[in-house]
């Protein structure tokens, strides 16, 4: 189901979006080589009830932790673990929290020191397909418009793999709402794009082939090729003449 917010929701969508960003700029201070991402798992759920807020994911169609966090070939859907990080590992920390009826979910991959200049790129590259995508998150543009501007960026212009099999959602009192946002697609095509339509978009982008394999576990996502995956998600409303973008990277960044 596609549900429309109106203008006090949307200030509720924003709350829980921003907390999301302040967990996520938690996670940017103490992430480190040596830290595993079990630890940072637990601080992640530590911090959202301390907020007063509830993990989105946890028990979400029996996912058994706060958030996902996925190490190089892993796509998403990583499950934490007991391994340290180490340097040259590339991150995509991944969260929801529910607060005030309304959910926040984005994520945003960090490297750790030292990394060669084509991860760089693929990492910069992955972020601004999202930002190109949510250029067109306009009222009477089409999801596929969405769809299309981050595979021409993503694939036609640095020639990355794009996932597929997993897209970007509608998200409120659900964490998954219609309509679904794929990554890839054709310019007017998909539902029309209206004002108070809140999106969560996420480029899954691949260093190599797009093609991906599910783990044992059910979950863990990695690239069938073992190279590099980035993901990087905004939550958006879509509004008149620019998308109003709810969650915050300017604090993670800081
Ligand atoms: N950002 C992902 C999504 O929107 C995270 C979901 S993990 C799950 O689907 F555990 F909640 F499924
Ligand atoms: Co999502």
């Amino acid at each position: 189901m596609i549900h429309i917010k109106n203008t006090e929701e949307i200030e509720l969508m924003r709350k829980s979006a921003l907390l999301v960003s302040k967990t996520l700029a938690e996670v940017a201070r103490i992430i480190k080589p040596g830290i595993t991402t079990l630890d940072l798992d637990v601080f992640i759920g530590a911090f959202i009830k301390d907020n007063n807020a509830a993990p989105s994911f946890l028990n979400y169609q029996e996912y058994p932790f706060n958030s996902c966090i996925s190490v190089n070939d892993v796509v998403v859907h990583g499950f934490p673990n007991k391994k340290a990080l180490k340097e040259g590992d590339v991150i995509s920390v991944d969260v929801g929290v529910y607060k005030n009826n309304f959910h926040g979910d984005h994520a945003y991959t960090f490297i750790l020191g030292e990394v060669n200049d084509e991860i760089i790129r693929l990492v910069k590259e992955t972020k601004t397909s999202l930002y190109k995508g949510i250029e067109k998150a306009i009222a009477g543009n089409y999801v596929g418009d969405i769809s299309a501007a981050i595979q021409e960026h993503a694939q036609t212009k640095h020639g990355y793999g794009v996932v597929r099999e997993l897209v970007g959602h509608g998200i409120g009192k659900q964490l998954h709402e219609g309509p679904e946002v794929p990554n890839y697609g054709k310019r007017g095509t998909g539902k029309k794009l209206r004002e108070g339509m809140v999106l969560a978009i996420e480029p899954m982008i691949n260093m190599g082939s797009r093609e991906i394999y599910t783990d044992k576990d059910g979950w863990t996502v990695r690239t069938q090729d073992g190279k590099t995956s980035v993901h990087f998600e905004h939550n958006i409303c879509v509004q008149k003449s620019k998308a109003d973008i709810l969650s915050d990277y300017t604090i993670i960044e800081a």
